[in-house]
């Protein structure tokens, strides 16, 4: 039986009898059993109606690859070698470790991860059910010379796709931060993995979008969930991941033909820093926000002139 099979039964709302639960599983009732008791251990909220069954009280929101893959476009779905798991320790991680014998572009999305990795080294709290956890490996010929603005056109590609979903006035903040009016709404982490054969730059693409979280003990900066900030839509992680995928493979396909010029446009409209006062290196540089230049650096009009930020952390100047 499937981890999720029996809450996707009760999905709809209605009372579910153990018996019946079973049968259309083709498993024993104490099998049933055994998935509600797991689900009701993690927090599932569950009534049992006496003599008749199980209903569940609080709409869930799983990941099911069959709802995933029917909201991808069919040239789209057949580029993809997709992996559903319950838990990973890093879907980064785990993209990794299945590329050398994945069938197609690698992507894992699991329902919560155990040492999800932010950038600069820092922890993405990832708790079970709540968000979307989602890797995928992409090749780009070229090697690494190739990619710059990539990490910046994949930021471009994540908000067209919440935007598509009914997300309003969805930002970006240099390099990848997709924000919502409120606080940061997901992160991006790309990490490199080395010149696969001669030539060809693997890259690995780590997304996270928080979605139905609303209590985040941990999280160190302003923050919101697509529930908390447009609690009108109704959120569904497979519909979300499936048009981000899309978006995705639509972006780097574009970029791997045209570079970065395209998106420049598309970037700069969502920038949430322009004509802010802003700090970077550490505070050692203050300036104000004035955009991306061509290669994708952050443009910062300081005393001394303009000044291209590469790396490093960029954030808004306290006032003083
Ligand atoms: C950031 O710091 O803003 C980037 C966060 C990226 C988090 C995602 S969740 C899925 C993937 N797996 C990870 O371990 N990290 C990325």
């Amino acid at each position: 039986m499937k981890p999720n099979a029996v809450l996707s039964l009760l999905q709809d709302g209605q009372v579910h009898s153990g018996e019946h639960l079973a049968e259309q599983l083709g498993v024993s009732r104490t099998a049933v059993w055994k998935q509600l008791r797991k689900a009701m251990d993690e927090g599932c909220q569950i009534e049992t109606v006496r003599g008749r069954g199980y209903r569940l009280l609080q709409p869930v929101d799983l990941l099911d690859e069959a709802d995933l893959v029917a909201a991808l476009a069919d040239d789209q779905r057949r580029r993809l070698s997709l992996t559903l798991l319950e838990a990973v320790d890093s879907t980064n991680a785990e993209v990794i470790r299945r590329w050398p014998t994945a069938a197609g572009i690698p992507v894992c999305i699991a329902d919560c991860q155990t040492a999800g990795r932010g950038r600069r080294g820092r922890t993405w709290q990832s708790p079970k059910g709540e968000n979307l956890y989602m890797s995928l490996g992409l090749t780009f010929q070229g090697g690494f010379a190739a990619l710059d603005g990539l990490s910046l056109v994949l930021g471009v590609a994540v908000a067209e796709a919440l935007e598509s979903l009914g997300a309003a006035e969805v930002g970006l903040k240099w390099p990848n931060d997709i924000f919502a009016p409120g606080g940061k709404l997901g992160g991006i982490l790309v990490e490199l993995q080395g010149e696969w054969q001669e030539g060809i730059a693997q890259v690995i693409v780590g997304i996270g979008i928080n979605v139905h979280m609303n209590d985040a003990g941990g999280v160190d900066q302003p923050w919101r969930s697509l529930d908390l900030a447009y609690p009108e839509q109704h959120w569904s992680r497979n519909r979300i991941a499936a048009a981000i995928l899309g978006r995705i493979l639509a972006c780097s396909d574009q970029f791997a033909g045209e570079g970065f010029a395209p998106f420049i446009e598309p970037w700069q409209s969502r920038d949430i820093f322009r004509d802010k006062a802003l700090r970077a290196r550490d505070g050692a540089l203050a300036g104000i926000g004035a955009g991306i230049d061509a290669s994708g650096n952050y443009l910062l009009d300081t005393d001394e002139g303009r000044v291209a930020v590469r790396a490093g952390e960029i954030s808004l100047r306290a006032a003083s």
